[in-house]
C-alpha cells in the first residue's frame, strides 16, 4: 500500500483548481475566454429562399475566426445577418454580442455597438474622399467629434503601413481605385474605426502576394486580446502569413465542419466535395 496517498491526493486536487483558477484569471485580464459574438441557430431567408439554416458560432476575445465554403453557401449572408441588413429575414435563432441581444437591433447602432464590416465588393462613392468618409464614419461611431491634424496623421502612419500612397487621402472613395487598393482601404478603415469586431469578406480575394502580406499585416496590427476578427475567405494563402485560431466550413448554410488552421489545408488540398454530402 502507498502510505499517504489518500491523504497527498487532496492536496493535489486544491493545487490543481487553484491552478485552474489563476489560468482564468489570466485570461479574463486579457480579454481571453470572454465571448464576443455568440450566434444560435440563426436562420435566415433572402426574398423568401432559406439561406442559412440553422449557423452556431462563437468568438472569443482575442481570437480570429475563418469562414470558408463553397460560392453561394451563405458566407456573406451571415456576415449581413450579424449587421442586420434589411435585405435579409431573420426567421429564427439570436445573435449576441458583447452581452447584448443584436439580433434586430438597427444596422447603425449595431456599428456603434463595435462590429465592423468589410465589404466583398466596396462601393465606389464619386465627391467624397476617403479622409472625409473615415472622418464622418469615425464620428458616427464613436459620437465624438474628429481633430482633423491629429486624425490625418494617424490615417498616413497607417497608410505608411499599409503601402499605400498618402496621396490617396484626397482621392474619392474607391474612385479609380484598383481591386488591390479598394481592399487595402478596407482594411485601412477597420483600422481607423477599431472596432470590437471586425468581419472581413473576401478582403483577401483578388490582391498580389505582397499585397496579402500587407493585409495579413493590417490584421495583425489591428488585433489584440481585447477584439476578434471573424475573416470570410475562400483563399488559403491569408492563412500562410496569418495565425487563426479556428476555421469553418460552411455549406449549404450550415457549418459542417470547425477545426483549426489544418483544416484550411485539407480543404486546399481536397476541396469541398466531402463536406457537400
Ligand atoms: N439579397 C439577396 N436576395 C436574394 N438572394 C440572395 C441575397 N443575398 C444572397 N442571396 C442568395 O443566397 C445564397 C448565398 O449567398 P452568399 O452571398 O451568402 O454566398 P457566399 O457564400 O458569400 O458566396 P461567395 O463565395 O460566392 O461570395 C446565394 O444563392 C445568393 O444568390
Ligand atoms: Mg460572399
Amino acid at each position: 500500500m502507498c502510505v499517504g496517498a489518500n491523504s497527498i491526493r487532496p492536496q493535489m486536487i486544491i493545487l490543481k483548481d487553484l491552478l485552474k483558477i489563476k489560468i482564468i484569471c489570466n485570461n479574463k485580464k486579457k480579454g481571453l475566454g470572454i465571448m464576443l459574438l455568440e450566434i444560435n441557430d440563426l436562420c435566415v431567408n433572402a426574398e423568401d429562399k432559406e439561406i442559412l439554416k440553422g449557423i452556431n458560432l462563437k468568438i472569443n476575445k482575442g481570437e480570429i475566426h475563418v469562414i470558408m465554403g463553397p460560392n453561394g453557401s451563405g458566407k456573406t449572408t451571415t456576415a449581413n445577418a450579424i449587421l442586420n441588413n434589411p435585405a435579409y429575414t431573420k426567421i429564427g435563432g439570436n445573435i449576441i454580442f458583447d452581452g447584448q441581444d443584436i439580433t434586430h437591433e438597427k444596422t447603425d447602432e449595431i456599428a456603434r455597438k463595435g462590429v465592423f464590416m468589410s465589404f466583398q465588393l466596396p462601393e465606389e462613392i464619386p465627391g467624397v474622399s476617403v479622409t472625409n468618409f473615415l472622418k464622418y464614419a469615425k464620428n458616427k461611431v464613436t459620437g465624438e467629434p474628429v481633430k482633423i491634424f491629429a486624425f490625418k496623421e494617424e490615417l498616413k502612419k497607417y497608410m505608411e503601413e499599409l503601402n499605400m500612397n498618402p496621396k490617396y487621402m484626397e482621392r474619392s472613395l474607391n474612385v479609380g481605385f484598383s481591386g488591390g487598393e479598394k481592399k487595402k482601404n478596407e482594411i485601412l478603415q477597420m483600422l481607423v474605426l477599431n472596432p470590437k469586431l471586425a468581419i472581413l469578406d473576401e478582403t483577401d480575394s483578388g490582391l498580389d502576394v505582397d499585397a496579402i502580406k500587407t493585409v495579413s499585416k493590417g490584421i495583425e496590427m489591428f488585433k489584440n486580446e481585447n477584439n476578434a476578427v471573424l475573416i470570410i475567405t475562400h483563399n488559403t494563402k491569408i492563412l500562410h502569413s496569418l495565425k487563426v485560431d479556428y476555421v469553418h466550413v460552411l455549406v449549404n448554410g450550415k457549418i459542417v465542419k470547425t477545426g483549426t488552421q489544418e483544416l484550411a489545408k485539407e480543404i486546399e488540398e481536397n476541396g469541398y466535395s466531402k463536406y457537400k454530402n
